[in-house]
């Protein structure tokens, strides 16, 4: 159980869509709560997806200029969930504006961690579902993170997005630990996945150990609207986010 002063902040970006960040996200946050962890997690992305798995609608009044400033404003647009130890900013379609807004502020790329430090009474860890593409939010996720979580394919496309996220990172003077990758949608019969998989994991020091395999279970996430743990906790993929919580959990811990 993580009792630190300071929140940390946990996100699952790639600039390519598809890729499991979502189910990601949502798996993380549910295992985290488990685990004794006050939990948020925000549905940046307005596609809502993690909003949707938990069931969760959002308010109709959001107003990202007044979310940014915090308060109570900001503590009202929180949803609990069905579990305990996880709440939810739900994701609105007015975040596609969050470019916008934030170019508009004082110190535009660090503005996000001041308003995640706003809630650092109340929870132990924030997990923002980010959306695809680079961007000033994405800037201010990277900047606002203590953990950046990069679901790679084991595919040539995939590994080529994967490489130019370390390069922004590079180019940015972002820390190269910060960003850490593990292998999402793996097909073991495939001898690409296997094969790219077994070079990055000794080539990358970047990569996670834990691969999340290509799971029907996962996709059904979107019918039962429910983390994966909470409905096959035996399945080999439940087990596998389990894993990816714990090498999580050890690197923020530290
Ligand atoms: N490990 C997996 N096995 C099978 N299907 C998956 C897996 N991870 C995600 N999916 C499915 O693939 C689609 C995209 O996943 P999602 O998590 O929404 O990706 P992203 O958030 O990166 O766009 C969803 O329909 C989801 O159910
Ligand atoms: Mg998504």
């Amino acid at each position: 159980m993580a009792k630190n002063k300071k929140v940390k902040v946990l996100s699952v970006y790639n600039i390519k869509g598809g890729v499991g960040k979502t189910a990601a996200a949502v798996n993380l946050s549910y295992l985290a709560a488990q685990a004794g962890w006050r939990t948020l997690l925000c549905d940046f992305d307005p596609q809502g997806a993690s909003s949707y798995y938990l069931r969760i609608k959002p308010e109709d009044k959001m107003k990202p200029k007044k979310l940014l400033k915090g308060g109570s404003f900001a503590h009202k647009q929180i949803k609990e969930s069905d579990y305990p130890n996880l709440e939810l900013l739900p994701a609105h379609l007015d975040y596609r504006h969050f470019d916008l807004l934030l170019d508009k502020q004082k110190k535009s790329k660090s503005r996000l961690r001041a308003f995640f430090d706003g809630f650092a009474e109340d929870y132990d860890l924030i997990v923002i579902d980010a959306p695809p593409n680079i961007t000033l939010l994405s800037e201010n996720i990277f900047r606002a993170s203590d953990l950046v979580l990069i679901p790679v394919i084991p595919t040539t496309l995939s590994l080529l997005t994967y490489a130019q996220i370390r390069a922004f990172f590079d180019q940015e003077d972002l820390p190269a630990r910060r960003a850490r990758a593990f292998f999402s949608m793996v097909e073991k019969r495939k001898s690409l996945h296997r094969e790219t998989v077994e070079k990055y994991l000794q080539e990358d020091p970047h990569f996670f150990a834990v691969q999340i395999p290509m799971a029907s279970v996962v996709e059904k996430m979107g019918p039962n609207r429910a983390p994966v743990p909470s409905y096959a906790a035996s399945s080999p993929a439940a087990r596998a986010y389990g894993e990816l919580w714990r090498e999580t959990a050890a690197v923020l811990e530290r």
